[in-house]
């Protein structure tokens, strides 16, 4: 693919806030991208020379924060970070403009998703989110490519999320429902997906033929799965409900019994970090059909293939 080609490929949002800002043909497209970028990682060594990003960090990461830092260096790009409140010492407009004077594209971690939002409102750089409280797109990305790497093919199969509807239960909904990938979660009662990211995703399936599902029930979610997600129960920022969370999420923990209800040849997915013995147990994540340090592998990709289709 030339350069005049990966022009054609620009993501007609600019932004990649969330999962919505990419439509299925750009999603195709990006996920050609990456096996070509995995396939031949030296390809695009040249693509971003002379291109800054800024990273911008309010949470700890260890696996976004890295493979974005690689993924710019491995494109001939270099990587800005600021750790630390966005917007605190002024306001988040301003921010955004500074760094439009100095660089060439946002890649923003915050706390509440509206910041996201008020970088992208306000910036010309392209806005990529690496997960907010509301989506983790990125996370998507991988995980999606990760399954079709996996299995050869996405619509049709049954992806089952047990846990807590959070950024990274929204982000795999949406990215899963407009591919065709059937989606069925499990959450314990007041834990559920956002209603309205739940209407986005049954909007999508509708155009791509899947199935959306919420239950409280893990064995329903589980049973015939071809893949089966957990997150921790505690996200980043909620660390006050610990204990709140252990107690309500008790019976969401994939073990080995309700993995045995998966199809026979179901892989076990996470975004990591992993609570071990608290969300998934130990024989689960370290057993030979867990597929999650290919996902933390294609973070890296994926994020290639994404910062060549906003950035290039
Ligand atoms: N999965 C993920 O986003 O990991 P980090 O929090 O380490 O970036
Ligand atoms: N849901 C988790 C994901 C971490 C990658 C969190 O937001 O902390």
């Amino acid at each position: 693919m030339n350069k005049n080609s990966l022009a054609a490929l620009r993501l007609a949002a600019r932004h990649f806030t969330c999962d919505l800002d990419i439509t299925r043909e750009e999603l195709a497209a990006l996920l050609e991208l990456t096996a070509q970028v995995k396939a031949t990682p030296g390809r695009y060594a040249d693509a971003l020379r002379g291109r800054y990003v800024s990273l911008l960090f309010e949470k700890p990461s260890l696996r976004t924060r890295l493979t974005f830092e690689l993924a710019i260096k491995q494109l001939g790009g270099d990587a800005l970070l600021s750790a630390g409140p966005i917007g605190g010492r002024e306001p988040i407009k301003d921010v955004a403009r500074n760094l439009d004077r100095w660089t060439q594209g946002i890649v923003a971690r915050t706390f509440s998703h509206k910041t996201v939002h008020e970088l992208a409102r306000w910036s010309r750089l392209p806005v990529t989110n690496a997960l907010s409280d509301l989506y983790h797109p990125c996370q998507a990305l991988a995980d999606i490519f990760t399954i079709q790497e996996h299995f050869g093919v996405l619509r049709g199969l049954k992806l089952a999320y047990v846990g807590d509807g959070n950024n990274v239960a929204h982000s795999l909904m949406l990215t899963a429902a407009r591919m065709g990938v059937h989606f069925a979660a499990a959450t314990p009662p007041s834990f559920g997906p956002h209603p309205e990211v739940v209407t986005q995703a049954r909007d999508l399936a509708a155009h791509s033929g899947a199935a959306v599902t919420i239950t409280h029930s893990p064995a329903e979610a589980v049973t015939e799965a071809r893949a089966v997600y957990t997150d921790v129960w505690t996200s980043m920022g909620h660390e006050a409900e610990a204990e709140r969370r252990r107690q309500a999420f008790r019976e969401y923990q994939v073990n080995e019994a309700l993995f045995a209800l998966a199809a026979p040849d179901a892989v076990f997915m996470h975004c990591l970090p992993a609570k071990r013995d608290e969300e998934v147990t130990e024989a689960v994540i370290e057993s030979d059909r867990s597929v999650v340090f290919d996902q933390a592998e294609n973070r890296l990709h994926t994020q290639k293939a994404l910062l060549l289709m906003l950035l290039d």
